[in-house]
């Protein structure tokens, strides 16, 4: 069985006062205790984040990391220094990475191995863009987005990772994939994946992200092959957050 994950994915927003509403809320409910929770807040929050949550179940994760270990690389975070933070997880290759900062596969794949290095666990993010969906093309972007990590990898960090499949056309925009497009692409992820390995394919948590709100959380939860949601919007309202969390238990 596959501990469903939802995580939750601040990007550039929040501050200090929600990292505590966020923790006061959590304190306060009991969540379900199949669901694993992690919330990815900014660099700053970090800190703040793992104390106010501390006495919950939910991880802090960040957004991104460092491929370098150390040295004179301005503006950068080591996955050493997220580790220290307490950080356990790190989106790698978050479409905003892709196309805002340039990351291309290389970059993407470096940074799995700089997490991995130091313990962390990687979520790693694909996806398709519209265009590509419209050319009948989103199996392959995406299965070579994945191939391009796996490939590099050997078998025993293949499944330390976490996948969150993310239509770019999804992000952001209101616009969810159904539940049935979503399945579809989890369902050929899975399949590939049990090209390296079947245990690969059968232990690998395969989260969905793309306005998954608290109204269409269960019904895309409830696919096979969809185990969690890497949520953006929705995880900046503690009652939405919470509702999703509760949808997945
Ligand atoms: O990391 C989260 C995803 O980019 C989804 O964002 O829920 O605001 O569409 P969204």
């Amino acid at each position: 069985m596959r501990m469903p994950l939802i995580a939750g994915n601040w990007k550039m927003n929040g501050s200090l006062a929600l990292v505590e509403e966020f923790g006061q809320a959590f304190a306060d409910v009991s969540l379900p205790v199949n669901v694993e929770v992690a919330l990815m807040v900014p660099f700053p929050f970090l800190d703040a984040a793992g104390r106010a949550l501390g006495e919950t179940s939910v991880t802090v994760g960040a957004q991104t990391l460092s491929d370098r270990p150390s040295g004179a690389f301005t503006g950068e975070v080591s996955a050493a220094m997220l580790r220290e933070c307490g950080t356990r997880l790190v989106l790698v290759g978050h479409s905003e990475r892709r196309t805002l900062f340039g990351e291309d596969d290389a970059a993407v794949l470096a940074r799995v191995k700089a997490a991995l290095s130091e313990r962390l666990t990687p979520v790693l993010c694909i996806g398709e863009t519209l265009e590509e969906r419209e050319a009948e093309r989103t199996e392959s972007v995406v299965l070579g987005q994945l191939e391009s990590v796996l490939d590099a990898l050997a078998p025993a960090e293949r499944a330390r990772l976490v996948i969150a499949y993310e239509p770019v056309w999804a992000i952001g925009t209101g616009r969810t994939a159904s539940p049935e497009q979503a399945q579809a692409v989890h369902a050929a992820i899975r399949e590939r994946l049990a090209r390296y390995e079947q245990a690969l394919a059968d232990g690998m948590r395969l989260l969905y992200g793309g306005s998954m709100k608290a109204d269409n959380a269960a019904e895309l939860l409830a696919q096979p092959d969809i185990d969690g949601g890497l949520v953006g919007g929705a995880s900046l309202k503690v009652d939405d957050f919470l509702a999703i969390c509760q949808s997945a238990g």
